[in-house]
């Protein structure tokens, strides 16, 4: 587990080098995808071909599914599968250049035994998974209080936000104060952290899976917004809290159908 640790850790540094040094000398390419809001630049596709041919050497029995290049989808998940989001917060990254994580999570059979998530600005590296404990860099992380709605900060997707899906505009109401980062990385780290109670958005499994191994191993919760489980199949309405908010949440969006 040790080696694989380092590995992943080793990789990600040199991304985040790669990251910085893009940014430092105007390298980008911007281009679209489903959208005009829907960014995706030169980096998003290298940064991932960079730790997919490391995981190749490392790994290569391993199965990959990542946001870039048509690996985004993988129907058999058994074995290890390394889930990779190579920029999370590409408009961030693009608009200003910062609020931005390399991601990346191992899994076996279904199941988080790793996660990484790299805040490269703001050099905020958090590892960790559940046999482990959870890290930054070298420095083991006491587990956040479990604070309530009313004692905290939640982040949330913009766009679910203004159009009020699943009662969201309801659930902030009870919240100290809301935030809306542009990246799930962000959000998860502030989680881990202690500061964020809780986080609703609409994400694809490479935004969640490193993340997700994070704050399950440091005890908060996490699943569709209707309470269900989540799966590394698509996107889902997703909802992460501690013990206390995340019943708060569902006692408002329970019922609602995805
Ligand atoms: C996006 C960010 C954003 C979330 C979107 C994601 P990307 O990831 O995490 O915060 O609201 O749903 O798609 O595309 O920048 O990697
Ligand atoms: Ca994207
Ligand atoms: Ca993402
Ligand atoms: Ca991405």
């Amino acid at each position: 587990m040790q080696i694989l640790i380092n590995e992943v850790k080793y990789w990600m540094t040199e991304a985040g080098e790669m990251l910085k040094s893009a940014l430092l000398e105007n390298q980008l390419v911007v281009d679209t995808k489903s959208s005009r809001t829907d960014l995706v630049t030169n980096l998003d596709k290298a940064i991932q071909d960079f730790i997919v041919s490391k995981i190749a050497t490392f790994d290569p029995t391993a199965k990959i599914l990542a946001e870039e290049n048509d690996r985004d989808r993988l129907e058999d998940v058994t074995g290890r599968v390394y889930i990779i989001d190579p920029i999370d917060g590409t408009m961030n990254f693009v608009l200003e250049g910062e609020n931005f994580c390399i991601m990346v999570a191992v899994y076996e059979d279904g199941k988080g035994i790793l996660g990484f998530v790299y805040d490269v600005m703001k050099n905020e590296f958090l590892w960790g998974g559940p046999s482990v404990g959870v890290f930054r860099d070298e420095e083991r992380l006491a587990q956040p209080l479990d604070l309530g709605l009313e004692d905290g900060l939640l982040g949330v997707n913009t766009k679910m936000y203004r159009e009020n899906v699943r009662d969201i505009q309801q659930v902030t109401q009870q919240a100290m104060g809301v935030r809306m980062s542009g990246c799930a990385g962000v959000e998860l780290n502030h989680m881990v952290m202690g500061r964020r109670v809780g986080y609703i958005s609409n994400l694809a499994p490479w935004d969640y899976a490193a993340g997700g191994v994070l704050i399950e191993a440091m005890g908060m919760k996490m699943s569709r917004i209707d309470g269900k489980p989540l799966d590394l199949q698509d996107r889902q309405h997703f909802l992460a809290a501690t013990p206390t908010a995340y019943q708060q949440i569902l006692t408002i969006t329970q019922g609602n159908e995805e």
